[in-house]
C-alpha cells in the first residue's frame, strides 16, 4: 500500500527554536526567582513522558476531557459544520481522533491542521493518521501558537469544495499553562485569526479540591517529576550546560490565590552550572527553586468572560460529573 505524506510547514526552524531557547533561558535563569517557559519540555523525550503521564492514574484531565469530547463530538460537529479542524498544541492527536471521526460522520470535515512546537510529535501523530483517515487532507504545521496564529493555513486551494470553515481546538487544559497577560494575548490573537462564525473548541481544568491537583502533578510513579525534569536534560544538550539534574527535586504546589498549580525544579545543594553556549555560569542557592510551569485553572464564569472578552463568544459549555475540567465552544463574533 502507498504510504501518503502529509504537508508539513515549518515556521519554526530549529535555528528559531534554539534562538528563543537561548534567549528564554538567558533571561529566565538570569531573573529571580528563576523560571524557564514550559514549552522547552517537550522534545522528543519530553513529548513520550506528556504522553505517559496522560495514562496515569492520578491524572484525570485527559481521560475527563475525552469522556466530555465522546458524549459531545456529534453535537460539536452539527453546530460547527467545520470543513477545517486546526488543533494547537495537537502533541499526539489521540484524543483528537474523537473529532476527527464526529466531522467525518457529519460529513463536513475535509482537512486537519495540527500545530506543535514538538516536530517529532507533530510527524508521528500525522503518519498514524495518514493510515487511518486516507481521505482526509493532513497539513501540519510546526510552530508556536504564541506566535504563529496568524500563519494559520486558510482557503489554500489544497482542498477543493466550498468556502472553508474552520474549527479550532485547543484542548488538553494546555491554556492553562499560559500566565493570564500571555492568554488574554493569544486569545485575541486567535480571535483575529478567525472570521466570524467559525469556532474554538477549548479544553480547560477547573478549581477543584487541592489535594486531587497536587497528586495529579506529582504521582507517585515519579512521571511528572521526570517530565519536569526533562527540561534540564534539554538545556544540557542544546546549550552545552552542565545541569546535575540529579541534584533537583521536582516540587508541584496549589497557588490557591492565582488558583494554579506551579511546578517547580529545587536545587538540593547550593551548585554552579555553566550554560556554555550563553557564556553564563548560573548560581543555585541551596534550596532555591526555578519555576518551570504554571497549570492555571479556572471557573467556568470567568472562562466566558475571558473569551467574550476576546470576541468568542461562548455557545456551550459542558462539565464533567466532577466538575473538574470544561469544554467549551465559543464562535468568533
Ligand atoms: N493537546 C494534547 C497535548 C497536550 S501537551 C492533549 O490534550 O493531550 C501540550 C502540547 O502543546 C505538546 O504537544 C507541546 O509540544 C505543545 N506546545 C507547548 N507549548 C507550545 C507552543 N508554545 N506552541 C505550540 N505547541 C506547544
Ligand atoms: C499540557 N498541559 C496542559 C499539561 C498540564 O496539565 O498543565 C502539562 C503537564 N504538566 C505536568 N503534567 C502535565
Amino acid at each position: 500500500m502507498a504510504t501518503r505524506t502529509a504537508r508539513i510547514d515549518v515556521h519554526l526552524t530549529a535555528a528559531d527554536a534554539r534562538a528563543d531557547l537561548r534567549a528564554d533561558v538567558l533571561l529566565g535563569l538570569t531573573s529571580q526567582p528563576k523560571q524557564l517557559p514550559p514549552k522547552y519540555f517537550y522534545d522528543a523525550r519530553g513529548s513520550v513522558l506528556f504522553e505517559e503521564i496522560t495514562a496515569l492514574p492520578e491524572y484525570f484531565p485527559t481521560r475527563t476531557e475525552a469522556a466530555l469530547l465522546t458524549a459531545h463530538v456529534d453535537e460539536i460537529a452539527r453546530l460547527t459544520g467545520a470543513t477545517t479542524l486546526v488543533e494547537l498544541g495537537s502533541g499526539s492527536s489521540a484524543k483528537t481522533r474523537l473529532l476527527l471521526d464526529a466531522l467525518t460522520r457529519g460529513g463536513t470535515l475535509r482537512r486537519y491542521v495540527p500545530l506543535d512546537v514538538s516536530e517529532t510529535a507533530l510527524r508521528e501523530a500525522l503518519d498514524a493518521l495518514a493510515v487511518r483517515y486516507p481521505a482526509l487532507a493532513l497539513h501540519g504545521v510546526v510552530g508556536d501558537f504564541a506566535a504563529h496564529l496568524d500563519r494559520l493555513p486558510r482557503d489554500d486551494g489544497s482542498v477543493p469544495g466550498p468556502a472553508d470553515r474552520r474549527l479550532v481546538a485547543f484542548l488538553g487544559g494546555t491554556i492553562g499553562n499560559l500566565e493570564p497577560g500571555q492568554r488574554a494575548v493569544f486569545l485575541r490573537g486567535l480571535r483575529g485569526a478567525l472570521r466570524p462564525g467559525e469556532h474554538l473548541l477549548l479544553g480547560a481544568g477547573l478549581v477543584t479540591d487541592p489535594q486531587v491537583l497536587v497528586a495529579a502533578y506529582d504521582d507517585a510513579a515519579g512521571v511528572t517529576a521526570e517530565f519536569n525534569r526533562n527540561v534540564l536534560h534539554v538545556l544540557n544538550r542544546e546549550l552545552h550546560a552542565d545541569l546535575d539534574v540529579a541534584a533537583f527535586a521536582h516540587v508541584a504546589r496549589w497557588d490557591a490565590e492565582r488558583e494554579w498549580i506551579e511546578m517547580r525544579l529545587r536545587a538540593e545543594r547550593s551548585m554552579a552550572a555553566t550554560v556554555n553556549d550563553l557564556g553564563l555560569v548560573v548560581e543555585f542557592a541551596a534550596g532555591e527553586e526555578v519555576r518551570t510551569e504554571i497549570s492555571a485553572k479556572f471557573r467556568t464564569a470567568g472562562l466566558a468572560v475571558e473569551l467574550a472578552d476576546a470576541g468568542l463568544a461562548p455557545q456551550r459549555t459542558w462539565v464533567d460529573p466532577l466538575e473538574r475540567f470544561a469544554l467549551v465552544l465559543a464562535e468568533a463574533v
